[in-house]
């Protein structure tokens, strides 16, 4: 018999990789799913298999986020579906590609994607979920949002964004009942790393496996974290580099400059 249901759980990016096992997990913690992403076959084959395994009720919606129009009757569907009570901002595309190899308008469609994508699905959930008092959004960022200099220029700062965009999120809706998780894989075995440009990173022996990545991000969840990092084997050295960040905010308030940057330091360095 199916257990009842503990909403709807919208997954981007959820016909491959780390949003299908998001997929299969919370079928399997027994909510109904709104799976999205361009390949409606990926899609179709996905929910049968999970409606015949776990009796969930299971939409697809085929859309390419990166469009504005196919993001657009995703962010009505959140806006207007009260049955949603959570939101997995997985879809996004990398590169290893550098600034002087890269095609502007691949990058252009990237940060549509990663960026504005994420940022316009959560704007349209966001006010939902405080009108109920409750909702979960859980953003996919990357340990290449810290350790930038790793992949391309352009995914790395997207990957920055959300894990910014994260902390603010954290400030502004957990006071009014929504839980926000920002999730920082290292490298997963998925087709990611094909579009990447780099599809031997699959094979390495540090790749994490996207199974062994989504269940440790939901025990993250489970255990009330902001920001998981499944491969980070020290949970200290976050809490260290995250009380450092927080630290430097009042220090940045002074009217005057530093003595480094008065005129007898520059007139020194000439
Ligand atoms: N794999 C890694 O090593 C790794 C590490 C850190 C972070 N991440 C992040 O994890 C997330 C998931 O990536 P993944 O590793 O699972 O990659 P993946 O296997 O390539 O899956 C990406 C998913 O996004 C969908 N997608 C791509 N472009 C889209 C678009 N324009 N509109 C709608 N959906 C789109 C793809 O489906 P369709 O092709 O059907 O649209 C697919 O379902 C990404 O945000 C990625 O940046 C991955």
């Amino acid at each position: 018999m199916t257990s009842s249901s503990k909403g709807f759980a919208l997954i981007t990016g959820a016909s491959a990789g780390i949003g299908a096992i998001y997929a299969d997990r919370l079928a399997k913690r027994g909510f109904d799913l709104i799976l999205v992403a361009r390949n409606q076959t990926r899609l179709t084959a996905l929910a049968e298999r999970l409606t015949q395994e776990t009796g969930r009720s299971i939409e697809t919606v085929a859309a390419d986020l990166s469009d504005k129009a196919a993001l657009a009757t995703i962010e009505t569907l959140l806006r207007e579906d009260p049955r949603i009570t959570m939101l997995v901002n997985n879809a996004g595309v990398g590169s290893v590609a550098s600034v002087l190899d890269g095609d502007i308008d691949s990058m252009e469609s990237m940060i549509n994607l990663n960026i504005t994508a994420l940022t316009r699905l959560t704007y349209a959930v966001a006010p939902a979920f405080v009108a109920r008092g409750s909702g979960t959004i859980i953003n996919i960022s990357s340990v290449v949002g810290i350790a930038v200099e790793l992949l391309n220029g352009v995914y790395s700062a997207s990957k920055s964004y959300v894990l910014s965009f994260g902390h603010a999120l954290q400030r502004d809706l957990a006071g009014k009942g929504v839980r926000v998780q920002t999730v920082l894989p290292a490298a997963t075995a998925t087709e990611f790393w094909d579009v990447a440009g780099y599809a031997k990173q699959k094979e390495a022996a540090s790749t994490m496996t996207a199974d062994d990545l989504v269940d440790a991000a939901l025990v993250g969840l489970d255990q009330g974290e902001l920001v998981t990092i499944p491969t980070l084997q020290d949970g200290d050295d976050w809490t260290k580099w995250e009380a450092d960040r927080r630290a430097l905010a009042p220090r940045f308030a002074n009217a005057t400059a530093a003595s480094r940057y008065t005129s007898k330091n520059v007139a020194t360095a000439r």
